[in-house]
């Protein structure tokens, strides 16, 4: 697995948001395709749309982005103890991307003293978050625009030392 070596990460500005969007949603009707049907994929892009949302959520949480020079890899976001964002972009999948990402995010949290990281995880991140050391509490329904959004509320247990290792 080699991540694109002239990749660098950065706090997301409002100027990335078109790009951020334009991510998010081809991501989901990609890569998430084999797990959600296209009534699903059009029930979860559809908040997509809501762009002063996505304003707040830039402002008020740790929101990263991976770019190597003019193309956007990835982003990712942290509230307080909870993962809100994780996605990376459909060409550039399982190439240590969203390591990079969740490292950044975990460094945050180690930073300000989080003892538990918390996500809410679609059937197709599920993999990748029990890869990082997250367990499943439950699996939940999430009814959205008259479908269902099945997901995983996931968590993991912070021990300071152990992940400072593991940034290493
Ligand atoms: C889940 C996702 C973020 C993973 O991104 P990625 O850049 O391909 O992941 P990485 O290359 O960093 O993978 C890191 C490790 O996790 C493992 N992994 C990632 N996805 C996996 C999968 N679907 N199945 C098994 N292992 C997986 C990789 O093999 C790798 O392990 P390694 O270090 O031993 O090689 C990406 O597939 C994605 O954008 N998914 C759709 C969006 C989504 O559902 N986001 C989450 C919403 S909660």
């Amino acid at each position: 697995m080699t991540t694109p070596n002239i990749m660098k990460t950065t706090i997301a500005k409002s100027d990335d948001l078109k790009e951020i969007i334009s991510l998010f949603t081809n991501t989901i009707n990609s890569v998430c395709a084999k797990d959600y049907s296209p009534q699903q994929r059009a029930a979860w892009t559809a908040g997509a749309k809501n762009t002063e949302r996505w304003r707040t959520k830039l402002e008020q949480q740790y929101f990263i982005v991976a770019r190597q020079e003019e193309t956007l890899l990835g982003f990712a976001s942290l509230d307080n103890n909870y993962i809100d964002f994780l996605f990376v972009h459909k060409d550039f999948q399982g190439l240590g991307i969203a390591k990079q990402l969740y490292d950044a995010l975990l460094q945050k949290a180690i930073e300000t003293s989080v003892g538990t990281l918390r996500s809410n995880v679609s059937l197709t991140a599920r993999p990748f978050f029990e890869k990082m050391g997250f367990e499943v509490i439950r699996k939940q329904d999430n009814p959205t625009r008259g479908v269902n959004l099945t997901n995983f509320k996931m968590e993991k247990r912070l021990e300071k030392k152990t992940e400072i290792e593991s940034l290493q």
